[in-house]
């Protein structure tokens, strides 16, 4: 024993030193300490203490070496990368952290505080907070239009005087990369390499190569999952406006064009059944996972009109790329967790009246409204098609995922006890996915609980359970399992409880499952216990890129579609080419003559069929870990479950 620890001793002291040299920003800004003292103090008092200490209450500067840039009003949330394997590489992976300022994180942990004060009626977020979270998103507005615009972007833009263009400006991340142009990784990587290291030094190294791909990455058009969870926002806020007036003020100056949103959907909607091929071309992963439900609608002769993820066309990519800020791979794609967040943006802003229900007599809105809750409906009730990884492109929690849904169903329910939906199409888009989540989505919940003694449920997900010890053997950190399962009890929460704004009360759908009741009681007994006893990282992986690994490579998937971006057609198909291209699914293409693409290599890849889980060899993946929306989510979850009535 003695010869082995002190053997591994010596070099995991100086890959400390080395990792620390190479990534100089861990965390070093951690959260100023909590006085958990107070007597009395309730549960849900003491993750709203929590929560609001991660909140950013002034602007931070970025210092090289010394802290990060924290935009003023901002959740905490970290870039991570999720790497993996023996002890040097968990150990990189829990101190790798790159404060981001994203709007996600501030726009999800705002609607969970009110929500937690809507729906659990436990206590009231001050406005000052809201309205402080309220303005670092207003600065996620897209600036590259002459009007104040309702669409949103991930990350601010900072204006090119060269380009005269508005780009996305990540200062953190592109930060660090700059950092390390100072730093002597080279020497680094050889003592690495000398202490048969060499695995983490060739990570190093890879994540040095794609430096330029990272950078590239950082430059990012609006995108309708950020422009529809500020709508949903907006529509919480216009109905809680008797009780945070400032803030549904705040909103609205920020955002005094909605139309826009909608129109943008609209111009940017996939049309695989179009002629137009500006419309009908999208990321062959997104083919690849949706063809089912695309086979069946073309046999049924039905046309289809989806929400996709950016606010950017093919024909706007051409230019934009110049200006360098195209999206990804230059071509649209097609998230389930997007489109999830699209349907309840749509539904809640309707319901609330802050968009008038006429908007749904709009053929156009009403068909991607339908069309997109039909392939929610489809993908969730088939198992994500087996392909989570394609399906959830952005978002890896499932679990999460079926929350969006649920909470569609929910502010039906509740818009249900004061009278009938609006609109026909928002009827059958209600029967569709209340069938979808008191059925399969809640069966497949039921399936991924995992039982703890002392009626106690927990759910599981993959970050920190790929490691492994000196000995080889698999260890497991289990670091979302906090979220994962304050994710499962909202999910399983808002389909199976209602709302009704008159008693200001939840109660459980008569026909709830004693089994189901059961579950959600155990969850919550789960993360009572555990949410802040310190066994628990209160870590996730909220968002991601869309390529985690060999296995969700673009090019490996089948396409017929393949050009310079130019538009000038590609002869050769057996290379990648150098410079800027589109490879792409365009149109519908038959069953069985897909079929045979799969079959086919792919720039000498065969087409990866099966997703092996993000813990697999081949590649190590940044994602967006935030504590706060974890210990919101928590809070939600306790707070709506306290307010169920009886
Ligand atoms: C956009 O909104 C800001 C703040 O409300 C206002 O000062 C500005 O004039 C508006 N710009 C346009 C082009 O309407
Ligand atoms: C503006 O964009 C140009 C072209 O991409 C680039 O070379 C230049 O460094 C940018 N300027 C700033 C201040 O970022
Ligand atoms: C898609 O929308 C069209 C037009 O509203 C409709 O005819 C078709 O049935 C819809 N298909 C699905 C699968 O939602
Ligand atoms: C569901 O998908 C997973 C991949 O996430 C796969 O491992 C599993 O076999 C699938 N289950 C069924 C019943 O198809
Ligand atoms: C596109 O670019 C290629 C390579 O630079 C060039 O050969 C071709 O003529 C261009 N096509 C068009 C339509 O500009």
């Amino acid at each position: 024993m003695k010869s082995i620890s002190a053997a591994l001793g010596a070099p995991m002291t100086m890959i400390g030193v080395a990792l620390l040299l190479v990534l100089p920003h861990f965390s070093y800004a951690s959260p100023a300490p909590l006085k958990f003292s107070e007597e009395g103090e309730t549960f849900v008092q003491r993750l709203y203490e929590k929560t609001s200490s991660l909140q950013a209450l002034k602007e931070k500067p970025y210092i090289e070496f010394f802290q990060w840039h924290k935009a003023q009003g901002v959740y905490n949330s970290d870039v991570k990368i999720n790497f993996h394997g023996g002890p040097a590489f968990s150990e990189f992976r829990k101190i790798f952290n790159v404060f981001d300022n994203n709007m996600f994180a501030t726009a999800w942990v705002t609607t969970n505080l009110l929500e937690a004060y809507r729906y659990g009626a436990a206590f009231k977020p001050t406005e000052n907070q809201i309205n402080l979270a309220l303005q670092a998103m207003s600065k996620h507005m897209d600036k590259n239009v002459p009007y104040n615009t309702s669409t949103r972007v991930f990350w601010s833009q900072v204006y090119n005087k060269t380009i005269k263009y508005w780009r996305t400006e990540p200062d953190n991340l592109i930060s660090l990369f700059e950092v390390t142009d100072e730093l002597p990784v080279g020497a680094l990587e050889a003592i690495l390499k000398k202490l048969g290291l060499g695995k983490v030094a060739e990570s190093i190294d890879w994540f040095m190569k794609a430096k330029s791909t990272f950078l590239q990455a950082f430059r990012v058009p609006a995108d309708m999952d950020d422009t529809f969870v500020n709508l949903g926002l907006g529509a919480l806020l216009h109905e809680l406006k008797a009780d945070f007036s400032s803030s549904y003020i705040k909103w609205t100056e920020s955002n005094p064009n909605i139309k826009i949103a909608i129109i943008r959907l609209k111009d940017y909607a996939y049309r695989p059944f179009s002629k137009n091929t500006d419309e009908n071309t999208i990321d062959p992963r997104t083919y690849f996972y949706m063809r089912g439900f695309l086979d069946k609608a073309f046999a049924a002769g039905q046309d289809i009109a989806l929400a996709a993820t950016w606010a950017q066309s093919i024909k706007e990519a051409r230019k934009l790329y110049a200006q360098g800020n195209p999206m990804p791979f230059n071509i649209n794609n097609v998230d389930v967790t997007v489109a999830a967040d699209v349907v309840f943006g749509l539904t809640s802003a309707v319901l609330s009246g802050l968009v008038d229900k006429s908007a749904l007599d709009d053929k156009e809105l009403a068909q991607i409204y339908l069309n997109t809750s039909s392939l929610l409906a489809y993908e969730m009730a088939n198992n994500l098609t087996s392909r989570p990884d394609l399906a959830l492109a952005y978002y890896p929690s499932v679990l999460e995922s079926y929350w969006f849904v649920a909470k569609t169903v929910s502010v039906m329910e509740t818009a249900l006890k004061s009278g009938p939906l609006p609109s026909p199409i928002m009827k059958e888009v209600y029967a569709m996915l209340k069938d979808l989540c008191l059925g399969a989505i809640t069966k497949d919940i039921l399936s991924k609980a995992q039982y703890e003694f002392e009626e106690k449920y927990f759910f599981d997900d993959f970050l920190g359970n790929g490691d492994k010890d000196i000995f080889n053997r698999p260890v497991k950190n289990y670091e979302d399992r906090m979220f994962t399962t304050a994710m499962g009890a909202n999910a399983l929460l808002y389909t199976w409880t209602i709302f009704d704004p008159k008693t200001g009360k939840c109660h459980y759908r008569e026909e709830t499952p004693q089994k189901v009741k059961t579950l959600i009681t155990g969850i919550i007994n789960w993360l009572s216990e555990y949410t802040l006893s310190g066994h628990f990282e209160p870590w996730n992986a909220f968002f991601s890129g869309s390529v985690k690994g060999m296995f969700n490579v673009p090019f490996w998937y089948p396409a017929n579609r393949f050009e310079l971006l130019n538009g000038t057609a590609i002869k050769d198909w057996s290379k990648i080419p150098r410079g800027p291209f589109i490879y792409g699914v365009e149109g519908h293409i038959p069953k069985d003559k897909y079929d045979a693409m799969i079959k086919e290599k792919h720039f000498g890849q065969a087409t990866p069929t099966e997703f092996p889980g993000y813990n697999s060899n081949g590649g190590f993946f940044p994602f967006w870990s935030s504590d706060s929306y974890t210990y919101s989510s928590v809070l939600l979850a306790v707070a709506r479950y306290e307010n169920i009535a009886g």
